[in-house]
């Protein structure tokens, strides 16, 4: 059983951990570096994403050897869907935002959470380039730069700032409606859309209430454990539109915001696609009359 006091410890060895993974992200980012292609052309990795999780795994292991690991390069090499189990497991994503990071546009950061017991019990966000280290402990609230942080309590989209952080747009052209659906109607409803480009980064936007809400699409454990404790930590909440309860592992339409902002974000995600759907209904069955 994990007493508070070893997930102090694991917290503090961790942000020690992450401030030095900093360090390298930094020379990386003002830096020569190698960039490839994974597998689609807007889907890149450095040298770097790997330099930092192999120094975050490789000493996580070192203190903490019966502890689970699941880091996006990793898993990705292995092409394995990861898995949690009830063992302490460190979910990282090295570099949050590469394709921001290559270019060298600010928007990306380290990504570390812990979860036990399939419970996510420390997140920690880190964006060396401007200084912002976003921290939270299940129950003891959320940080930047450790000053307590929240989410607005705005309850109305039509007055909230939404950053979204969608996959591309070049899916199915079903998908492809969906999303183009969801964006217009953020478009005509809040004071103003944001794209980010690094989902880690736009949840800590949430949890300091500098964007009211966010809704994103399909991300991967890595690219959102530790910013939906955070949020969570804030005040907010992190939902699945389309389910009732939201589960980290899997890749979801996700809303993150207050509870009533999220919950209208909800709504209008229904609403909207079944707009959406019922256009494509009608334009298929006038093709067919054709
Ligand atoms: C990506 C970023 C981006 C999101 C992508 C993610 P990566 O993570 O979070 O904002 O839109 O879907 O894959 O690959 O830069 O770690
Ligand atoms: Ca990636
Ligand atoms: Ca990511
Ligand atoms: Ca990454």
């Amino acid at each position: 059983m994990s007493s508070e006091l070893n997930i102090k410890n694991y917290f503090e060895y961790a942000k020690s951990l992450t401030l030095k993974a900093g360090e390298i992200f930094k020379c990386g980012f003002e830096g020569d570096k190698i960039v490839e292609t994974k597998e689609y052309d807007w889907d890149l990795v450095t040298d770097y994403d790997k330099k930092i999780e192999d120094l975050l795994i490789k000493n996580l292991k070192e203190k903490f050897p019966d502890h689970e690991f699941i880091g996006e390069e990793t898993m990705v090499g292995t092409k394995e869907t990861p898995v949690l189990t009830d063992k302490p497991t460190w979910i990282i994503d090295p570099i949050d935002g590469t394709v921001n990071y290559t270019n060298g546009n600010p928007n990306t950061c380290i990504s570390v959470a812990l979860a036990i017991r399939k419970e996510l019990v420390i997140g920690i966000i880190y964006n060396p380039i401007v200084s912002e280290l976003y921290t939270a402990i299940k129950g003891q609230g959320a940080f930047l730069n450790d000053k307590p942080i929240k989410t607005t309590c705005n309850t109305e989209l039509k007055k909230s700032i939404m950053e979204v952080e969608l996959v591309s747009l070049r899916s199915r052209a079903r998908d492809r409606d969906i999303r183009l659906g969801r964006l217009e109607a953020y478009f005509n409803i809040t004071r103003g859309v944001r794209y980010l480009g690094s989902a880690a980064m736009g949840l800590a936007y949430v949890a300091k209430g500098a964007v009211d809400c966010l809704q994103m699409d399909f991300l991967q454990s890595w690219d959102v454990a530790a910013g939906v404790l955070i949020v969570r930590e804030a005040g907010g909440t992190v939902i699945a539109t389309k389910e009732d309860e939201y589960n980290v592992m899997k890749p979801r339409t996700i809303a993150a915001a207050n509870e009533t902002l999220a919950m209208e974000i909800k709504q209008l995600i229904v609403d909207t696609d079944l707009k959406t759907m019922r256009k494509r209904l009608t334009k298929t069955s006038m093709r067919r009359k054709v």
